[in-house]
């Protein structure tokens, strides 16, 4: 059983791979496997809406790890995606590849456990938080909670290392993602199967 973590970060090992890899420690003490990928300091283009990747799944531009990650996700069990707080919000890059995995690709991650996490020097955490669970919710991904919102503080990756109640939330985060993944293993072997979806009923407020 395996878990993909993506790093928004511009930074591969900065303050939210400290974060990130507080959780992945977690889910290996617990058994399961991780995957980090790093979406690194090279562009990452916003989504143009052409609507192409409703035909095959991918999107059409293919020099960035969008693609990549659409892919790693649909063979991992769950999803934790990292991201540092840029005014406020998730950085540019980190939503720039959300957007693109996520639109008109994300009926296969259904089901798939998943939770964010944020890294802030002092400010913006809750609100940036609140963005990147939005992804998972509009995709029938069951969040997984910790015991606090999911966010570390500090500029450095060793000033994170000295928020200790935000590696604290980061471990609890990976005991509670490993539960949820095992009791959904156990509960398909057990004949427990998904809920199918209703057919979508589009209404947009055009009158
Ligand atoms: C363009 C930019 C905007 C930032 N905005 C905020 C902010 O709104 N609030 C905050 O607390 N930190 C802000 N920071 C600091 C980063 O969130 C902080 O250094 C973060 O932990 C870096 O994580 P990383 O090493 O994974 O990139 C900003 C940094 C940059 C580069």
């Amino acid at each position: 059983m395996s878990v993909l973590l993506i790093n928004g970060s511009p930074h591969p090992k900065g303050c939210t791979y400290t974060a990130l890899s507080a959780v992945a420690e977690q889910l290996e003490k617990n058994g399961l496997t991780t995957t980090m990928l790093q979406v690194g300091a090279k562009p990452v283009r916003g989504c143009i809406a052409c609507g192409k990747c409703a035909e095959d799944g991918h999107c059409v531009f293919t020099d960035d790890p969008v693609n990549e990650a659409v892919d790693l996700l649909r063979e991992a069990e769950a999803l934790v995606v990292g991201a540092p707080v840029h005014y406020a919000g998730p950085c540019a890059s980190a939503c720039a590849l959300l957007d693109r995995m996520f639109f008109r690709k994300s009926g296969p991650y259904a089901h798939k456990p998943a939770a964010a996490v944020v890294s802030c020097r002092r400010g913006g955490a809750s609100a940036s938080f609140d963005r990147l669970n939005k992804y998972f919710t509009i995709a029938r991904m069951p969040v997984v909670s910790s015991q606090y919102w999911n966010s570390v503080h500090g500029n450095t990756p060793d000033e994170v290392r000295q928020d200790r109640e935000g590696l604290q939330i980061m471990r609890t985060l990976g005991n509670n993602m490993a539960w949820l993944v095992r009791c959904i293993a156990a509960g398909k072997a057990a004949g427990i199967a998904p809920p199918a979806p209703e057919a979508w009923e589009p209404t947009n407020f055009i009158r």
